[in-house]
């Protein structure tokens, strides 16, 4: 364990001169696109908004109509938001790994795929997605094309599946409800593959996302966290930088971008 004040007391060989990078991300990794985190004191979102009512099944079925205009209202930051230097930097360090990298993310706003990256693992689903809360299948909702301001005109809210006339949910992993099955098995497959896994703005505090660390450890990688306070991750990682991504995520990759030529 090491908190580390510089990024030049990262031991580079043991990032760069091995042939398989997993980054896992969480909402840290965007707080600097504008969009709210969940456990930061004050801003973020559990501190304002109540978990049960809006993130799980039963507050769902409780009030479809409330759980759909929030996550309307989330839609509306982050449609208006835009990957940032973090996001960048990590479509930079993808390729210098060409022959594995994965991009582990929890976060549901898309921007990882916006700014570049190509392997990108949704391990919680996609805002911009929805499909049947009763029947489950995928719904195309005509405002995906034209905007939300067709959602004005809509005479029901949420929306109705089509298929099986069931409401229509945001296609996101709630609490209470499990990760979609391929997803959480690549994720594990592939941090007890890599070298090097990097944890990314994440408080480390959702299960079973908050395992993958502890799997690349065990299987000998390179631990680096980037995040603005010590975590659960913390006590285990080869480094932590304390600060933001977008600072020090893009002079990381630089650095290793130079050692990666010479
Ligand atoms: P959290 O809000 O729990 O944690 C965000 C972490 O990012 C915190 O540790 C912050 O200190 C850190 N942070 C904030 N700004 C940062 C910045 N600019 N640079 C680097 N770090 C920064 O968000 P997650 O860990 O992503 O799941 O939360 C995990 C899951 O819990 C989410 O996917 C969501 C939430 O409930 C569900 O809703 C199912």
């Amino acid at each position: 364990m090491a908190i580390i004040k510089a990024i030049d007391e990262i031991s580079l060989p043991r990032l760069c001169k091995v042939s398989s990078c997993v980054v896992m991300t969480g909402a840290g990794v965007s707080a600097e696109s504008g969009i709210p985190t969940f456990r930061d004191a004050q801003t973020g979102l559990w501190s304002r908004f109540n978990l049960q009512e809006l993130a799980t099944p039963e507050g769902f079925e409780a009030n479809p109509r409330r759980v759909w205009e929030w996550y309307e209202y989330r839609r509306r930051i982050i449609k208006k938001a835009s990957p940032n230097p973090a996001h960048y930097a990590l479509v930079r360090l993808e390729g210098l790994f060409p022959k594995e990298f994965w991009l582990i993310t929890q976060n549901i706003d898309g921007l990882h795929a916006s700014a570049g990256s190509k392997n990108v693992i949704e391990l919680h689903g996609n805002i911009f997605r929805n499909k049947c809360f009763r029947c489950s299948a995928p719904v195309e909702l005509a405002e995906d094309v034209a905007g939300s301001a067709e959602l004005q005109k809509r005479e029901e809210i949420p929306p109705r599946c089509p298929r099986c006339g069931g409401n229509v949910r945001p296609d996101v992993v709630w609490f209470n409800e499990p990760l979609p099955g391929e997803c959480i098995d690549k994720s594990i497959k592939h941090s007890s593959r890599c070298k090097a896994f990097f944890v990314v703005g994440t408080s480390a505090a959702v299960y079973p996302a908050a395992q993958l660390p502890t799997v690349a450890r065990r299987a000998g990688a390179c631990l680096v966290e980037i995040n603005t306070e010590p975590t659960p991750v913390t006590d285990y990682a080869d480094f932590t930088i304390l600060g933001k991504a977008g600072e020090i995520l893009p002079k990381l990759v630089e650095r290793m971008e130079q050692f990666s030529v010479t």
